[in-house]
């Protein structure tokens, strides 16, 4: 453990940013899905924050289930390459999936998994992300639902790591380059 804020640069969300924007998508994806078979997929391990939250401000109950990928390592560049940690525990044909994640940042990571998951027979598939970074895009993805769009530093927090570290941050927030060069 060690002191994290002098390792930040600028907030980009603050923790009550993240709950008004969350509490505005769940009532969205909640009105969407009215009346259909929904499961939320959340991608481990950055999701986690965002999937606890976006449940808790739903207006009804929804079952989740996880997936785990890993496309960073412990750097800061997407390697493209995805390798599944941890499959979902249970068979998602009919059923209505939103994927739950934390960023998006080239994309790689999940357009392999909405291709990977649209591959199984669900009735749909969509994505909610709560931070999209759009100057960093290497491929198009159809995103419904988005909480911000940011800029194209190394953020971490609410989830989002560097090595492991920062993830417990309730804001969002540059991570200064001092730390990782
Ligand atoms: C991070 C982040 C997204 C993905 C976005 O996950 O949580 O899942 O990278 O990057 P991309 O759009 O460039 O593919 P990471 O692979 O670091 O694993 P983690 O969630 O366990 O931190
Ligand atoms: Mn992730
Ligand atoms: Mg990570």
């Amino acid at each position: 453990a060690k002191d994290i804020e002098a390792d930040l640069i600028r907030v980009h969300c603050t923790e009550e940013q993240i709950q008004t924007r969350l509490g505005e998508l769940a009532v969205e994806v909640w009105d969407h899905y009215e009346g259909k078979d929904l499961l939320l997929v959340g991608v481990l391990k950055g999701a986690v924050m965002v999937m606890a939250d976006l449940m808790r401000h739903l207006p009804g109950s929804a079952p989740m289930d996880w997936m785990a990928v890993s496309s960073y390592g412990s750097g800061t560049k997407s390697s493209g390459v995805v390798r599944i940690l941890k499959d979902l525990d249970a068979d998602i044909t009919g059923k209505h999936v939103l994927i739950v994640e934390d960023i998006i940042d080239s994309g790689l990571t999940l357009s392999w998994i909405r291709a990977n998951l649209s591959s199984r027979n669900p009735a749909s598939v969509e994505i909610l992300t709560l931070l999209r970074k759009p100057d960093a895009a290497k491929v198009e993805i159809d995103t419904r639902w988005v909480g911000f769009d940011i800029p194209n530093e190394f953020v971490v927090g609410y989830g989002l790591d560097y090595d492991e570290g920062y993830r417990n941050l309730r804001d969002v927030a540059t991570l200064a380059p001092h730390v990782y060069s």
